[in-house]
């Protein structure tokens, strides 16, 4: 396992690129499957869930040119349908369920791997599917659909507003015959970025509100270039490392449209941020204030945007909670930064009047941060890829020596990450 060593306690201060959103390029390689024609995807972060994309891709027979960011797909011919084991695992591969069925009327693709968050079903995603006329087989290893009679439109109302499954579903029903309507879709932007390409590519997608995508199934599509959206994740774990380490960084790249709701909460906190024309820069302005926080799906506070605001929170003076409304198991990161000298507790119990859909399962899914604390180093084990973000963010903010173990799983998700913290004046060597 590879490692960081830091020496935290810190401000850092600089400017940074931000990379291509990891969620949304992924998504887009997939869809790339949908034509036969080249696709040309630039602002692709070089990172290890791309080359897990990559993989899967290959062994289906695309040609893949990729010149750091910008990458060609081509998929002239769909030479295997039936993609056994790959040598890693992601949560990527169920979506090339659709496209392979409209290009060939079956598909196999390995069973999914990804963060452990909690049990992460794919029942609405099979749902959606089987209602277009998939028929489907799970096996111990793999989903394997069928449609000799190719894909129909339908009506399909999402019992959650499942990014996976709405992505799943638009890819599956845009060469579908007919028209489909998904209601309570999920709206992430990534979702928006991968309809923008999708349209680019010649499909036919109306969003009607408040929640509904309406897809017009074409005969086929044909090739198109597109700029991945930046990674707006990323944006907000750099953002709240600027705040808590009291420094200040530029982020290249970073959108205020994808920003909205973490912006309102920097302002509430008591940090600050500059907008130019294509950059945000974030620095503490005052003591930090402390917050309630309610994760949700867009245009809500997002998921993954908990992590590194529960680090901020321990510099935070008073009490603050984060009611975590989307995974049932996203708190572990607490036990290792209340071993650092944070005051966490983390309960099955949704705040009073405010039940969510985790109350009663038993998942541990509401925080409550007392702050101010200073965080002392500790040595590390990355969970996942996120809370590894909280791990490097934890160790940055901490007096002392950290070693972070497993960065494997950081590297899937972001760019180059020592690096790129250097430059920031951070102490950070890769061992
Ligand atoms: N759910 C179901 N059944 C389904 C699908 C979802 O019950 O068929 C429920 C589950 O409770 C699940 C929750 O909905 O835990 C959220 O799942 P969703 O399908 O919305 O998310 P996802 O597609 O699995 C993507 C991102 C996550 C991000 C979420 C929420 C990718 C590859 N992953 O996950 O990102 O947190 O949307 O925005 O796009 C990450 O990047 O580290 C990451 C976890």
């Amino acid at each position: 396992m590879a490692k960081f060593i830091i020496k935290g306690g810190k401000p850092l201060f600089g400017e940074i690129a931000i990379a291509g959103a990891k969620n949304a390029a992924s998504k887009m390689l997939v869809a790339s499957l949908l034509t036969p024609a080249p696709v040309i995807l630039e602002n692709v972060p070089v990172i290890g869930d791309v080359d897990i994309v990559f993989e899967l891709l290959r062994n289906i027979g695309s040609k893949i040119d990729a010149a750091a960011s910008t990458v060609q797909i081509e998929t002239p011919e769909i030479k295997h349908n039936k993609v056994g084991q790959l040598s890693r695992r992601n949560r990527i591969p169920i979506l090339a369920l659709g496209p392979l069925l409209a290009r060939t009327g079956e598909a196999e693709v390995p069973v999914l791997g990804g963060d452990k968050i909690g049990p992460r079903p794919v029942d609405i995603h099979l749902e959606g599917l089987s209602k277009l006329g998939a028929q489907i087989e799970i096996t111990k290893t793999s989903f394997h659909a069928w449609a000799p009679k190719g894909l129909h439109g339908a009506e399909i109302e999402l019992r959650f507003p499942s990014v996976g499954a709405t992505e799943n579903i638009m890819l599956a029903a845009v060469l579908a015959h007919g028209k489909t309507v998904i209601k309570n879709a999920a709206l992430e932007p990534e979702i928006m970025d991968l309809v923008k390409l999708l349209q680019k590519m010649g499909a036919i997608i109306e969003l009607c509100p408040p929640r509904t995508i309406t897809i017009e199934g074409v005969k086929q599509l044909h090739g198109a270039t597109h700029r991945v959206m930046s990674d707006r994740n990323e944006a907000v774990s750099f953002a709240c490392l600027a705040i808590a380490t009291n420094g200040r960084i530029v982020l290249h790249g970073a959108s205020q449209d994808h920003l909205i709701t973490f912006l309102n909460v920097v302002w509430r906190l008591g940090g600050e941020f500059e907008i130019r024309n294509n950059s945000i820069a974030f620095w503490r302005a005052r003591d930090l204030a402390p917050l309630a926080i309610r994760t949700d799906v867009q245009p809500g506070y997002m998921t993954d945007w908990q992590q590194p605001l529960g680090v901020l929170l321990t510099q935070a003076n008073g009490v603050s909670t984060i009611h975590e409304t989307i995974y049932e198991d996203r708190f572990a990161y607490a036990l290792d930064l209340n071993e650092m000298g944070a005051k966490i507790k983390i309960s099955t119990e949704c705040p009073p009047n405010d039940p969510c859909r985790l109350a009663g399962k038993g998942a541990y899914h509401f925080a409550t941060i007392e702050g101010p604390t200073t965080l002392t180093s500790k040595n590390l084990i990355v969970r996942d890829l996120r809370s590894g973000m909280v791990d490097l963010l934890a160790a940055l903010v901490a007096n002392g020596v950290s070693e972070v173990d497993g960065v494997e799983e950081i590297d899937r998700g972001y760019e180059n990450m020592d690096e790129r913290l250097r430059a920031l004046g951070a102490d950070i060597t890769r061992g």
